[in-house]
């Protein structure tokens, strides 16, 4: 795989992504290892993360410690990557989360922004994209054009299945963002779902479809 695109190769996330694909996975399972699956994925994108240094005092002297050095905030596309929010802010409480509401027009299959209440000034330095679908590419393209806009200088995607197509389109759209994956399928269909893929991600975890 090209440089910038990480696939997960741990073998946590290949069970998981499993679980998520399986047409018998009901959405209360399916929230849970979306759930999982993010917390997994992220872990491996906040590998290279700064840290300042921060001695610490333990009941038995003091120690070595450390502080994230940058502010980060969550950036979930509505609606399906709501679901990756919960666990991965677990991990970093300290975390801002920035929603930003797009939806696929159904016959262009381009996105439409219907949320969007960034500041008018980025308030943190590390932003991470979060979102079960890479597809056309169409929404994590526009997302990040809007983080740009807003100031946004380090960007990172982190998405649970992803098509060629949406690699491609993020790769030449911005270079620049690294995209954190769970697997890379094989091809979009003719309505622009991922196939195989696991369906539709919002319909899963929602119940609704
Ligand atoms: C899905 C998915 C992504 C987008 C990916 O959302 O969650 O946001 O499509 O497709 P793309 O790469 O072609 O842009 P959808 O529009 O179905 O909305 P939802 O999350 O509200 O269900």
């Amino acid at each position: 795989m090209e440089e910038g695109v990480h696939v997960s190769s741990h073998p946590l996330v290949k069970h998981k992504l499993t679980l998520l694909r399986d047409i018998n996975t009901n959405s209360t399972q399916f929230r849970q290892v979306v759930r999982e699956i993010s917390i997994l994925l992220t872990y491996e994108a906040t590998q290279n993360l700064q840290l300042d240094p921060k001695p610490v005092t333990t009941p038995m002297g003091e120690a070595d410690g450390w502080v994230l050095r940058s502010r980060i905030g969550l950036v979930p596309i509505l609606r399906a990557g709501l679901g990756m929010v919960n666990g991965v802010w677990e991990m970093m409480p300290g975390a801002e989360v920035w929603h930003i509401g797009l939806y696929r027009d159904e016959r262009t299959l381009r996105p439409v922004e219907y949320y969007n209440k960034l500041p008018v000034e980025p308030t943190v330095q590390l932003c991470l994209i979060l979102d079960p679908m890479l597809a056309t590419g169409g929404s994590a393209v526009a997302t990040t054009d809007l983080l740009k806009k807003w100031g946004a200088t380090r960007i990172k995607y982190v998405g649970l299945i992803a098509a060629p197509e949406g690699i491609r389109a993020m790769r030449k759209a911005h270079p620049d963002v690294p995209l954190f994956l769970g697997a890379v399928d094989e091809r979009l269909n003719e309505i622009g779902f991922i196939v195989p893929g696991l369906g539709d991600a919002g319909d899963r975890q929602f119940g609704t479809g």
